[in-house]
């Protein structure tokens, strides 16, 4: 199931953080790319074949953040460490500042498809000043060993 459902507190400054992602219409207004409240963010989502540039909030996790800008994580539990829907692997080097994932965290990723050495739950990842610049994988559920 996607986030994108009736009922999910969609925020209403969707506009806004649309605004302020690093895309083309951004820069050709003279936008600025980031403010010091977001931090960059890539997504490369291997079951559609693209990698995007964001700026996230900081304090948002990966699962509220991919709700908002459409991406397409599925996170069935909405957060609640119950699935491993919301499964990204880190491609960067941040994979080793992240906080060490709770005892729940790994039980979830141990069911998780693709599992890497990298793998966290989007859902656990919260965007911080030292995590500007991460790069996650969304890996692709027909083909969840694909790395790229
Ligand atoms: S959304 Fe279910 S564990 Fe992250």
């Amino acid at each position: 199931m996607l986030l994108r459902r009736a009922g999910w507190p969609v925020t209403a400054n969707i506009a806004a953080r649309a605004a302020s992602m690093t895309g083309a219409a951004a820069r050709r207004r003279g936008a600025p790319s980031r403010t010091a409240s977001t931090a960059k963010l890539t997504v490369t989502d291997l079951a559609n074949d693209c990698t995007t540039d964001y700026d996230v909030p900081l304090g948002e996790n990966l699962m509220e953040f991919a709700l908002e800008a459409d991406i397409e994580l599925e996170c069935a539990c909405e957060g609640q460490l119950s699935c491993s829907t919301c499964h990204v692997v880190v491609l960067s080097d941040h994979f080793e500042t992240l906080p060490e994932p709770e005892e729940e965290e790994l039980d979830m990723l141990d069911l998780a498809m693709g599992l890497t050495e990298r793998s966290r739950l989007g859902c656990q990842v919260v965007m911080t000043p030292e995590l500007d610049g991460l790069h996650v994988r969304i890996p692709d559920p027909m083909d969840p060993d694909r790395e790229s």
